[in-house]
C-alpha cells in the first residue's frame, strides 16, 4: 500500500499551475487553501466572485494570493475562454449545483451545470490540447456517493457496486462522472473520478440546506435557540461524513498520482450516522461549548428536540448511503485523520463564532 504525508503532497503541487472550478464554494475554498499553502499557482474559478461573497477564499489574505476568474460552467464559451492560454497541470472541477433541493427545482439548469459543465471543460481541453499538442492537464471529477442510490440491503457501496442516479442532482452527476471515464477510454484523457460522501467543517455557508450548518445556524442565531429541523422522509436517513480537511487530502492525493488516472474512488468516510442521532449530537456539541460562554443559553440549546417538517416529494432522498473506501486506500494510502467529534468540535466553534458575529 502507498502512503504519502501531508509535505509529501504539498511537494507535489509546488510550482503547479492548478485551476479549481467552483473554488468560491464550500470544498472548493478549501482546497485553494491548502494549495496555497502548497505553494501551486492557483486559478480560482466560479460563477460569483464578488468580495462580499460569503467565502473561506475572500479572507484577504487567501483572495490575494490566487488568481479569480468569473466563469460559467454551464457556458461553453466561456469555458473556453478559461481554458484558452492557460496551461493547467491539474484541474479540480467542483463547480456544481451542489444542493438536492435546489437541483430538483430548477432541474434543466442543474443538468446543464452538473453534466455540461464537464462535458464543456473535457472538451475544450481535448481540442485546445489537440491543437496545441500540449500536455492535457490532469481533471479530477468531485462526484458523489449518490450515484450509488440506495445500498438495498447491503452493507456498503464499492466502486463496482451497480449506478443508479436516482434524483435529478444525482443523475446529473452520475452523467458527469461516467463522461470522465468514457473521456478516458476514448481518448486517454487524464481524469480521475472522486465520489465524495457527505463532507462537513467551517465555512460551508449552505446554512439553508446542508445538515450540520443548517442545525447550527438555528441553533447559534439570535435571539433564541431553535430546534433543527428533519424532512419526515430523513428520519431513517443514514450517511457517511468526513472533515473537510480529509475531503481536500482525498482530492490532492488522487490529482497528483498518475496511478489514479482513469480510476473511480470512493472517499472512506470518518464516520456513519443515521441522521436523527447525528442531529443529536450537533446539539449536544453545541450545548457543550455553549456552557463556556453562557449557561442559561446552554440550557435551551440542550432541551432542543428535532423539528419534523413534511417531506418535499420533488426532492428523491437516498435513505442508506455507506461507501467502501478500500480502493482508495489501497492506492494512496488515503484515510481520514480527523475523527468525527474532533471535526464536530472545530465545525461548531467556527459556526458559534460566525453566527454570533453576526448578531
Ligand atoms: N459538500 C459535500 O458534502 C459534497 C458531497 C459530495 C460531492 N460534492 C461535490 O463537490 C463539489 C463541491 O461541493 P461544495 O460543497 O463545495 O458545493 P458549493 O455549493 O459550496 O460550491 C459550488 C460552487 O460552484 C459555483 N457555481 C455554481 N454555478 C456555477 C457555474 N455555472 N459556473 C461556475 N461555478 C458555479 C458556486 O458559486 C459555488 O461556489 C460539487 O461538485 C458537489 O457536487 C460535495
Amino acid at each position: 500500500m502507498v502512503t504519502a504525508t501531508l509535505s509529501d503532497i504539498d511537494g507535489d503541487y509546488r510550482g503547479k499551475k492548478v485551476l479549481v472550478t467552483g473554488a468560491f464554494g464550500f470544498v472548493g475554498s478549501h482546497l485553494c487553501k491548502r494549495l496555497v499553502h502548497a505553494r501551486a499557482q492557483v486559478t480560482a474559478a466560479d460563477i460569483n466572485v464578488c468580495e462580499d461573497r460569503a467565502s473561506l477564499i475572500n479572507d484577504e489574505q487567501l483572495r490575494s494570493r490566487v488568481d479569480v476568474v468569473a466563469v460559467d460552467m454551464a457556458s461553453v464559451a466561456s469555458v473556453r475562454e478559461l481554458v484558452t492560454g492557460r496551461p493547467f497541470d491539474v484541474i479540480f472541477h467542483l463547480a456544481a449545483c451542489s444542493v438536492v433541493e435546489q437541483a430538483a427545482e430548477r432541474p434543466y439548469d442543474a443538468i446543464q451545470l452538473n453534466t455540461m459543465g464537464l462535458v464543456h471543460l473535457l472538451e475544450m481541453l481535448r481540442i485546445t490540447g489537440q491543437d496545441s499538442g500540449a500536455r492535457l492537464p490532469t481533471l479530477v471529477l468531485s462526484s458523489t456517493d449518490k450515484v450509488y442510490g440506495d445500498l438495498n440491503g447491503n452493507p456498503s457501496c464499492n466502486e463496482q457496486s451497480p449506478l443508479q442516479g436516482l434524483g435529478v442532482y444525482d443523475a446529473a452527476k452520475l452523467a458527469a462522472d461516467v463522461f470522465a471515464q468514457a473521456y478516458h477510454r476514448a481518448f486517454r484523457y487524464p481524469a480521475v473520478v472522486i465520489r465524495l460522501c457527505n463532507v462537513f467543517g467551517p465555512c460551508d455557508f449552505n446554512t439553508d440546506y446542508r445538515v450540520i450548518p443548517r442545525a447550527l445556524r438555528r441553533l447559534f442565531e439570535r435571539p433564541e435557540p431553535k430546534p433543527p429541523i428533519l424532512y419526515a422522509n430523513a428520519v431513517e436517513h443514514q450517511r457517511d461524513y468526513l472533515y473537510i480537511d480529509d475531503a481536500a487530502t482525498a482530492l490532492l492525493m488522487v490529482g497528483a498520482n498518475p496511478a489514479c488516472q482513469g480510476e473511480v474512488f470512493n472517499v472512506s468516510a470518518a464516520c456513519c450516522w443515521k441522521t436523527p442521532d447525528l442531529l443529536n449530537e450537533v446539539v449536544n456539541c453545541a450545548a457543550r461549548l455553549e456552557e463556556r460562554f453562557d449557561q442559561d443559553r446552554a440550557m435551551l440549546i440542550r432541551q432542543n428536540s428535532l423539528t419534523i417538517y413534511p417531506e418535499n416529494p420533488a426532492v428523491i432522498a437516498i435513505k442508506r448511503q455507506h461507501l467502501d473506501g478500500g480502493k482508495i486506500e489501497q492506492a494512496t494510502g488515503f484515510r481520514p485523520a480527523v475523527t468525527f467529534a474532533e471535526g464536530l468540535d472545530r465545525t461548531v466553534e467556527y459556526y458559534r463564532d460566525y453566527f454570533s458575529r453576526r448578531w
